[in-house]
């Protein structure tokens, strides 16, 4: 096997969700400009790299990854210079940026869709989208039964002007985000010239969003009664996902990436499987990364997450690919919430980074994680946006409780997201008043130095550490592996506290120690490194 020298290899990678990141115009959404400002802060944090959501041209209709322009910025975000600014700040502080790319769906209001609208059946500007003439009398029933992952059925009936219905679409998510067709190479090379677009000014790769999802069965057959596939579910085999064509695809982007000077990152969001066809996505010659969502999905429990360690170093090893964790992003509930109640949450997800943080291989953060940021559960339901709560007849809140804007500073919301007297987009709590990452630079025992002092200390280890780790002999519910050079991690996710047999020197702890007699006491939920 090659050595392994890209960067994303062993890289901190932080998720700005950018609506939600810092407002520096005061429109009460975050912009390019506003996350500019705002690098020096994750710098100091001890990230590499960061990944921008969408801030491409776009009605929001899904947050952004309904994209109408994939070539410009929203006005809302900024401009094209504000971009370039941002890449140049960010790469004079050693920061790598990594952008979305969007390829399964388009917004409705991108041109090819408007111009797909305009025309008759059967003509080329529909063949980019998946359109179908209606089953059943007057074609009124769908073409099939797939069902959109937001809830209600994945296709809509298109109407001409004087309401006459015709063709429908497929749209997997929203109706306002309508599937591309990956068998017509016009789709091909659109996408392949959008990524030299933005590869041409200087980012540092892609997250490909929906990775799994852009091939379709051509029969578009019905899917068994009652399944359905959730966005975080990749548990069932659907005729619209994780289909063996988009393997192509990304042979030809991984040659794109590879044709730039520098190291450029393709990163999967597929949710497919396993862990074994997760890694597909990363045989040589393919995509680089992908997320590990089989370990943000797994619960607080030794077993289950040692399982998960263990399958994922294996499937992505056999392929030669690096292995990434991940706790959080924009659309799973906060995993200080998933974790537990009370400080229970924040106390395993403050272990949790330190049991992530000293994984072999890469790491993604979400915004605010680095705050111990909790899902906020009671956003009035008028504040509500994300799709999924329209969708689903209003029975399922979506994930605006993860989006909610950063607080920053000061004493009263928004909490420096953006100027005081403009309203954020979303209701940022009063009691983040102490969550604020001002208010937590200055505490030693705040979430934030915590991942701070993690985040330093891992760069030495990771500079140092083979890319395995050895698990070593534990009580139950407890994990401990090595990671050579005398580094150990240890955390104990039982409920009481255990002694672990091991001698050696704390170099950090998820809460908390006063003094380190051997033999080391752990607390319920905690964790440790050492350095034995
Ligand atoms: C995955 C993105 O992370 C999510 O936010 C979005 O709704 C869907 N893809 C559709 O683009």
């Amino acid at each position: 096997m090659q050595p392994k020298s890209e960067w994303w290899h062993s890289a901190v990678i932080y998720q700005v969700y950018v609506r939600s990141f810092a407002d520096s115009d005061g429109d009460g959404e975050g912009d390019l400009t506003g996350v500019r400002r705002r690098l020096p802060e994750l710098a100091a944090l001890g990230v590499d790299a960061v990944w921008l959501t969408p801030f491409y041209v776009s009605p929001l209709a899904d947050g952004g990854y309904d994209v109408a322009d994939y070539r410009d910025v929203d006005p809302r975000f900024g401009t094209l210079a504000d971009f370039d600014s941002l890449i140049a700040s960010a790469h004079d502080l050693g920061l790598r940026v990594i952008i979305d790319v969007v390829p399964n769906h388009t917004s409705s209001a991108h041109r090819w869709f408007r111009a797909a609208v305009e025309s008759e059946p059967g003509n080329p500007e529909r063949a980019r989208y998946i359109f179908r003439p209606g089953k059943g009398p007057g074609g009124d029933e769908p073409p099939n039964n797939w069902q959109s992952i937001f809830g209600g059925p994945a296709w809509t009936r298109l109407k001409r002007p004087d309401g006459t219905p015709e063709e429908w679409y497929l749209h997997l998510f929203d109706a306002e985000q309508p599937d591309l067709d990956w068998s017509n190479p016009e789709v091909h090379e659109e996408f392949e010239d959008v990524l030299r677009f933005w590869l041409d000014r200087g980012v540092d790769g892609f997250r490909v969003d929906v990775a799994h999802g852009l091939v379709k069965d051509p029969a578009l057959p019905d899917i068994a009664p009652g399944q359905r596939a959730d966005l975080l579910d990749g548990s069932t085999r659907l005729p619209y996902f994780d289909q063996d064509g988009v393997h192509d695809i990304y042979r030809r982007w991984n040659a794109i990436a590879a044709s730039y000077p520098g190291d450029r990152a393709l990163v999967a969001e597929a949710w497919v499987e396993d862990a074994q066809r997760v890694a597909r996505y990363l045989r040589p010659g393919e995509l680089h990364q992908a997320f590990n969502f089989e370990y943000l999905v797994a619960p607080w429990d030794a077993a289950a997450l040692r399982g998960v360690i263990d399958r994922s170093l294996a499937a992505n090893g056999d392929v030669g690919a690096t292995t990434t964790w991940v706790l959080s992003n924009h659309d799973v509930p906060r995993h200080v919430t998933r974790f537990g109640d009370g400080g229970t949450g924040l106390r395993r997800a403050r272990a949790a980074a330190l049991l992530t943080l000293a994984l072999p291989g890469s790491a993604y953060l979400y915004q605010g994680e680095e705050l111990g940021l909790p899902e906020v559960t009671d956003l009035p339901e008028e504040a509500l946006q994300d799709p999924t709560w329209e969708r689903s007849g209003r029975t399922r809140r979506g994930r605006d409780g993860c989006r909610v804007p950063l607080p920053w500073e000061g004493e009263e919301p928004p909490f420096g997201f953006g100027p005081a007297d403009a309203e954020p987009w979303l209701p940022v709590p009063e009691e983040w008043r102490s969550l604020t990452r001002a208010a937590q630079r200055a505490d030693p025992d705040s979430t934030l130095s915590l991942y701070t002092a993690a985040l330093r200390l891992r760069r030495g280890l990771h500079n140092t550490a083979p890319s395995s780790l050895t698990w070593l002999e534990a009580p139950s519910d407890v994990l401990i592996f090595g990671r050579g050079a005398g580094f150990v991690c240890a955390v104990n996710l039982s409920e009481q506290a255990v002694e672990i047999p091991l001698h050696g020197e704390v170099l950090l702890s998820s809460e908390p120690r006063s003094g380190d007699r051997a033999p080391l006491s752990l607390p319920p939920d905690t964790a440790v490194w050492l350095r034995v």
